[in-house]
């Protein structure tokens, strides 16, 4: 196991590698570092298994003796036409709706959830916006454990059956993900369940890195020249770049670390709203169709905006109504239903292009992290069939076709 220790951002004290989730000295955000001396090879990597857990030498937990349910290993898939329709040279579709529960958030909690075994926890836990309580209630059941997760209890059904159905407990709060978080915080100082995104978020936001070098290893030890994902906490896009990074310190990879381009829906937009004004991220209340997104407190929204600068990438503000236009043209276009969060991106991309920041000569990465089918409300108007009775003769009469 290559990590060494658990280290403050802000001060940089190092701690063990506890379930803690601040710095002690300071309440800055911890991350694990890993021994100076590591390495690792192609070769070790491609002979492991065809998930998350071929990249263990490059995770903070020791992988699991028996995986089960294990996510990762997701497609990479070109799609040239919404690449022309957008504008850009060759676009890829990273399709993390095929992991267990659809969601990016099965990489996160599966090494949340590692460590949580092995320090012995019994109840996996969680605030969320929907998809991370998805892959918390999923874990726990893949592992025999129990599960109890926070989320807003007007979020949209399917999110909250998708959940209900692994036999955890929900908490719906009345109220916003926000409040979830705090009481998520209270909560973990009374009771001693594994809380991924509270005193284990150091070794759970490790785990999209593995979307980083997963797509360096999809596309032949390459990288693209830009990424672009959604923004919520901020956390996955900043550890996206923090994986390429790593790929180039430790050799795997060669030339420029890719760009990384954000997106966030106008009605929750903390992250682009600081990147635009080149200040620090200030809370909002969040009001957004795109409820997998809506934190209006981001944990790591400085770090996104931080992330974004040192990569030459932008985080833009999507317009609200952007959004099921573009859950339409993902799908017109590639096949591929992806949620609002993808939807998101989407519309940063787009953006991008129009403002020139990408083009003709890029190679992108769209993260599609999320499914469609767990928000089909927003999309509901695309439903206009064809009314028939059961007769083919009538049917081949509405379509002009004389026989
Ligand atoms: C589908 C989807 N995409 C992206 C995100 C954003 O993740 P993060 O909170 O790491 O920014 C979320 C967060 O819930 C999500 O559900
Ligand atoms: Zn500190």
């Amino acid at each position: 196991m290559p990590a060494t220790a658990l280290r403050c951002r802000i001060c940089e004290t190092e701690f063990p590698l506890d379930p803690v989730g601040v710095c002690s000295r300071c309440f800055g955000p911890l991350e694990p570092i890993y021994a100076a001396d590591r390495t690792v090879t192609r070769a070790e990597i491609e002979a492991g298994p065809p998930n998350i857990w071929r990249y263990a030498p490059l995770l903070p937990v020791a992988p699991p003796a028996e995986a089960r349910l294990a996510p990762g290993n997701t497609p990479l898939v070109s799609a040239p036409r919404l690449a022309s329709a957008v504008g850009v040279g060759e676009l890829l579709l990273k399709l993390d709706t095929a992991n267990p529960t659809h969601s990016f958030k099965d990489r996160v909690v599966a090494v949340a959830c590692a460590k949580a075994l092995e320090l012995g926890y019994t109840t996996l836990a969680c605030s969320s916006t929907g998809n991370l309580a998805n892959a918390v209630a999923a874990r726990a059941a893949a592992e025999g454990i129990e599960s109890a997760v926070l989320v807003p209890a007007d979020l949209e059904p399917e999110k909250l059956i998708a959940t209900a159905v692994y036999g955890g407990t929900i908490f719906a709060v009345n109220g916003t993900y926000d409040d979830c978080s705090r009481l998520s915080v209270e909560l973990s100082f009374e009771l001693d369940w594994a809380f991924v995104n509270v005193e284990l978020r150091a070794y759970y936001a490790e785990g999209s890195k593995t979307l980083a070098f997963e797509i360096a290893e999809q596309l032949g030890w390459e990288l693209p020249d830009a990424v672009v994902a959604p923004i919520a906490s901020g956390a996955m896009y900043s550890k996206v770049h923090q994986g390429f990074g790593e790929l180039l310190q430790l050799g795997l990879v060669e030339g420029a670390r890719p760009r990384i381009f954000g997106g966030q829906a106008e009605g929750c937009a903390p992250v682009a709203r600081a990147f635009a004004d080149g200040a620090k991220v200030k809370p909002v209340r969040p009001n957004t169709i795109a409820r997998s997104i809506a934190i209006g407190s981001p944990a790591d929204g400085d770090l996104a905006v931080a992330t974004a600068i040192a990569s030459g990438g932008t985080i833009r503000a999507v317009p609200e109504e952007e959004i099921p236009e573009n859950i339409k043209l993902l799908a017109e276009t590639t096949g591929v239903f992806g949620e609002t969060a993808p939807a998101t991106a989407l519309g940063a991309l787009r953006e991008a292009v129009r403002r020139g920041e990408l083009g003709e000569n890029d190679r992108v990465v769209l993260l599609v992290t999320g499914d469609g089918l767990k928000t089909p409300a927003l999309v509901a108007d695309t439903f206009e069939p064809v009314l028939v009775e059961p007769d083919a003769d009538l049917i081949l009469e509405r379509l002009g076709v004389h026989v």
